[in-house]
């Protein structure tokens, strides 16, 4: 009896964790935003050192969580405008927190809205990126495209993630996405996932011993 109330108790916090990382909500969603800007931090660094990013670009960060990434893209382009955006309020909170100077100096701005749906006109950004989120999106296809619509031509979509299907710990994290109800895509299923969007020069590049990710395309000039 007491074996079964322990698999249930640690079943239901599983899945409260896994919402979680879904779409953070109230108090504990918040510390968890935070531990996550924290544990995704030197993957971030990695994939963004590989992207190029012009110091007056107007980025967007779709899935912003806690603005970490926005903070980082803020100091890449010191000239330039950063937007981050997330469906969730507790991230969208600690995100304008970690981001309250920059705010204020008109350089950052942090939106709730969902990725399905970006409250931005046709061709605005120069970059968007996309960190550790995709998995969760609602319609992978029809949310890259709508990424494609906010992108200037010749703009583009960087995806960072911290794991593809195939990848060096391919037997937990086949266990784990399902659980946490995540695409997960192979690193072939994100080259087509970018090419069938209508992107160009679509690359994906990892890191040894690691199960990253970072996918890349082009909006076509025309
Ligand atoms: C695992 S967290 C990663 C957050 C942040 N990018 C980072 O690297 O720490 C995933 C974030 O994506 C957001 N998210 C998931 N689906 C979304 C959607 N459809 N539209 C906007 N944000 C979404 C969640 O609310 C959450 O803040």
């Amino acid at each position: 009896m007491f074996l079964i109330l322990k698999v249930a108790l640690v079943v239901l916090l599983a899945g409260w964790v896994f919402r979680q990382c879904r779409k953070p909500s109230g108090w504990l969603g918040r510390r968890i935003v935070r531990a996550m800007s924290l544990s995704h931090a030197t993957m971030t660094d990695w994939g963004l050192r590989q992207a190029t990013v012009e110091k007056n670009a107007v980025i967007l960060d779709v899935g912003c969580g806690g603005g970490s990434a926005v903070n980082k893209l803020a100091a890449m382009a010191p000239q330039g405008r950063i937007v981050g955006l997330d469906y969730s309020a507790a991230s969208v909170a600690v995100a304008r927190d970690k981001n309250a100077r920059e705010i204020e100096a008109g350089r950052v701005q942090i939106e709730q809205g969902s990725v399905a749906s970006l409250p931005f006109p046709d061709c605005t950004f120069d970059v968007v990126t996309g960190i550790e989120t995709h998995y969760y999106w609602p319609d992978l296809p029809s949310n890259v495209q709508e990424i494609k619509r906010v992108l200037k031509p010749g703009g583009s979509f960087v995806l960072i993630a911290e794991t593809y299907r195939g990848g060096p710990f391919r037997l937990l994290y086949a266990l784990v996405m399902p659980l946490l109800g995540a695409a997960f895509l192979s690193d072939q299923e994100h080259r087509d996932l970018l090419i069938q969007s209508g992107f160009v020069d679509v690359a994906t590049e990892h890191l040894r011993g690691k199960n990253w990710i970072l996918a890349t395309g082009r909006r076509q000039f025309r």
